[in-house]
Parts: C-alpha cells; structure tokens; sequence
C-alpha cells in the first residue's frame, strides 16, 4: 500500500509532467525528454538536491544517471550510504538546453515543488550538490550571507530550523567538478566524511522512482 508521502509525491509528479506554463516544457516534449523528479526513500534522513537534469537523467526521468551520477555512487559509497537510503532530487526538474546554467526564473518556478518534496520527506540533513541548489537552499532558510561562496562553506555543517523542525544544512561541491579534477575529487571525498555522523539513525529506505 502507497503511504501519504507516496500520494503527496505522486500529486507533484503529475502536477509537474503538466508544467505546461514551464519555458522547459517544450524542449522536453520536442525531445521525447521526462521531468525529472527525484528518486530514493521517501522516509530519507538525507536528501542530496543537484542543479537540473542532464541529457541521461531528461531521457531517462532518473537524477544523477549519467556521468555526475556515477561519480555521486563513489562517493556515497566512500561512506557507505546507498542511493535506496538517500533521496536525490534537483531544483530544476526539467533539462536546460545544452546543460546551460538553470536561470533565475526557472529556479522560482520549480523551487516550490522542491519546497514540497522537502516538507514530504523531512530530511534531518540537506547535502546541496552545486553552488545554485546551496544558494536557494540557505536562503530558504534564512542562512544566507551576502556573498558567501561554495569554495568558503563547503563541508560545512549548517543548522536551520524548518517547519518540521532541527536541520543541517551541508554543501557540497557538484560531482562534475570532480569529473576532470583530482583536487576537486578530494575535497569531495574530504566534504563526504562530513555527513557520516548522520547515517545510521533513521529506518533504511526502499528506492522508488518519484
Ligand atoms: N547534474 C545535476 O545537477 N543533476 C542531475 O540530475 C544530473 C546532473
């Protein structure tokens, strides 16, 4: 039987395949692409929110299937954490053209729905993938500094209050950034470590696509 996260995802899933209103909407029927919405345990203490959906992922309808997605699958298990435990999702959830930068207007139109997945799933710890998620993520939150830069706060642990209650939130670099970067790879593996304190707590999640 479905559980009321599993109806409150599945209603933002359709409300999203409709996004007729989205600029995105026409390049992704025009390309056979999906929306992509996010995937893992809907019960998840952490929730890892990327940019937007690449080639791999609009094809497919999966986050993080692709190269980045790859590299996400070491490093989560460099601190033995599996996808089916995480949810991984994107604030963007249609593909910008060419992997071009997600603009501003479309990060206000899709932020709501992640606003909703966030409030479904509950996560105790937020892990941004990108300066974009990390810079939308600390401002909803109210923990944004004029100016502060991934390259001071990743790995960071940041405590928020949200409507449910106490959560960190912990940027990370992109895992593109370590596709061609055996530095930036480091410091991934390095800001990874941080989030071990937080595994092992909750219930252990049963992957599903939504
Ligand atoms: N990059 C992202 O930010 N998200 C994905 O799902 C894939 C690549």
């Amino acid at each position: 039987m479905s559980s009321d996260r599993t109806e409150q995802l599945r209603a933002i899933r359709d409300e999203l395949v409709n996004l007729t209103e989205s600029p995105l909407y026409e390049y992704r029927q025009r390309n056979k692409y999906f929306p992509v919405i996010g995937q893992g345990s809907h019960h998840a203490d952490i929730m890892f929110i990327g940019e937007a959906p690449g080639k791999n992922e609009a094809e497919t309808g999966r986050p993080f299937c692709g190269a980045s997605g790859r590299v996400l699958d070491e490093l989560l298990a460099s601190i033995e954490l599996d996808r089916q435990d995480v949810y991984v999702t994107n604030i963007v959830k249609d593909r910008p053209p060419n992997n071009r930068d997600p603009l501003k207007t479309e990060i206000d139109l899709y932020a709501p729905f992640l606003e909703r997945q966030i409030s479904i799933i509950q996560p105790k710890v937020i892990a941004t993938l990108g300066r974009f998620s990390m810079e939308f993520i600390l401002r909803r939150f109210g923990a944004f500094q004029a100016n502060q830069k991934i390259s001071q706060l990743h790995g960071q642990v940041i405590k928020v209050r949200t409507a449910y209650g106490r959560a960190s939130i912990v940027p990370q670099y992109h895992p593109a950034a370590a596709l061609y970067n055996a530095s930036q790879r480091e410091t991934l593996e390095k800001d990874f470590q941080v989030l071990k304190q937080f595994i092992g707590q909750g219930e252990s999640g049963t992957m599903r696509l939504l």
